[in-house]
């Protein structure tokens, strides 16, 4: 049975649930599953932004039927091509093959890399600011580069003032019958999951992200509607601060992540030992463990604080394969401008403090704090001191940052 919810006169959001999947991009774990927004313009000329992925295209095929009275859609505007949002396209194409595709050049080449049907016919290429007017609203198109893919373009509805804005202000969970953000606690109960998705999805390109801030600092918006999570009618500024700092890898919160990786304990003993020690003090700390939680948790919360310590054991002389992957991982998304510690394990030689650091010579404004405290299979009472001297440093630098 169709599902659908009302945004405004206008405009109806047609998209689906997904609660099966375990992992979005069959890697990130959804443990609260994640939606795919599609929405209906209705107006002189009928709007659908953006499909969805093809295990919930059979509610949104019955969500078109229903909102368009049986009616088929006049345009189809395609915003990016990853198939979670565009697989249900060929489908759509079978359906109402009179419908007209806005896209951009690039997004043409991926519709014929991963569709066989013809597109040339129905396309209606659109680039930088060109508009398109559908009866009472105009559309305009911006393109948003590497936001996440290259073929990433948003909209803007003067009438209405909404934008839609792609993987942009997007959220992993599913929408649970609410539709707008302000229909839940979202700082409370979706924050996290916000930032764990940006920070996985479009992390590596805050550059961008930020060119499409100042695109969107320069018109008046009302609502955000993303192709994940909520709709953004109230505190977009808000939102969009949050955006603003993480896009700019600059730390949410003055604070410690400790992630350690540890077989037998000691190296997480130290950790815990650290922990205390920040904590008596006054300092907000946070202990994961690569082995226990997914990497993708780990990213957000490097994104989150301003400071990481690194806590390993050193295996057959490398990284221990968590910490390897946790490393790759805030490398590979870009992360910058921050104040990381470390304290290494190893029973013969112990030598992760400087593989980390030569990984993480790679981003710019890290910056070392204290000395490297290295420990021989376990912590000795006499390196008690060391923590609390590592602890006091760090309290002095947030101190100093906060001003
Ligand atoms: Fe939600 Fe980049 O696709």
């Amino acid at each position: 049975m169709y599902c659908t919810r009302k945004i405004n006169k206008d405009l109806i959001w047609i998209g689906a649930n997904d609660r099966r999947l375990a992992l979005f991009e069959n890697i990130y774990p959804i443990p609260n599953g994640v939606s795919y927004n599609s929405y209906l313009l209705l107006d002189s000329k009928t709007v659908i932004f953006d499909c969805v992925d093809k295990a919930v295209s059979g509610i949104f095929f019955e969500n078109i039927a229903y909102a368009l009275k049986g009616k088929s859609p006049d345009y189809l505007v395609v915003h990016h091509m990853e198939p979670d949002h565009a697989a249900a396209m060929e489908g759509l194409i079978s359906k109402y093959p009179n419908i007209k595709i806005i896209c951009n050049a690039k997004s043409l080449a991926m519709i014929k890399q991963f569709f066989g049907f013809d597109i040339d016919s129905r396309a209606q290429l659109v680039k930088e600011g060109d508009t398109l007017c559908t009866g009472r609203h105009t559309l305009t198109f911006f393109m948003a580069p590497m936001v996440h893919w290259p073929e990433v373009m948003v909209t803007y509805d003067a009438q209405d003032k909404i934008l839609f804005s792609a993987d942009a202000f997007g959220s992993f969970g599913t929408l649970d019958g609410a539709l707008f953000a302000d229909e839940v606690e979202f700082e409370k109960d979706h924050m996290d999951e916000a930032r764990r998705y940006y920070t996985n999805i479009v992390g590596k390109y805050g550059p961008q992200v930020q060119a499409l801030l100042k695109k969107a600092e320069s018109i008046d918006i009302r609502a955000i509607c993303p192709l994940h999570g909520f709709v953004w009618r109230k505190d977009i500024a808000t939102f969009m601060g949050q955006y603003k700092k993480w896009s700019a890898y600059t730390p949410e919160e003055q604070g410690v992540l400790i992630v350690c990786a540890s077989i037998y304990g000691n190296t997480e003993n130290a950790a815990e030992v650290l922990a205390c020690k920040l904590s008596e003090i006054g300092v907000k700390v946070t202990i994961r463990d690569v082995s226990a939680t997914h990497f993708s948790y780990l990213l957000s919360d490097a994104f989150r604080y301003s400071h990481i310590v690194f806590a390993s054991l050193t295996y057959n002389m490398g990284l221990f394969t968590n910490m390897e992957t946790f490393v790759h991982d805030i490398v590979a998304h870009n992360l910058q401008n921050r104040t990381v510690s470390y304290i290494q394990n190893g029973s013969w030689a112990p030598v992760s403090a400087k593989l980390i650091a030569e990984q993480l010579g790679k981003l710019k404004d890290i910056q070392t704090l204290g000395e490297v405290i290295t420990i021989k299979s376990s912590l000795k009472e006499k390196q008690l001191l060391d923590l609390e001297t590592l602890a006091r440093a760090i309290a002095e630098d947030i101190k100093t940052k906060r001003g």
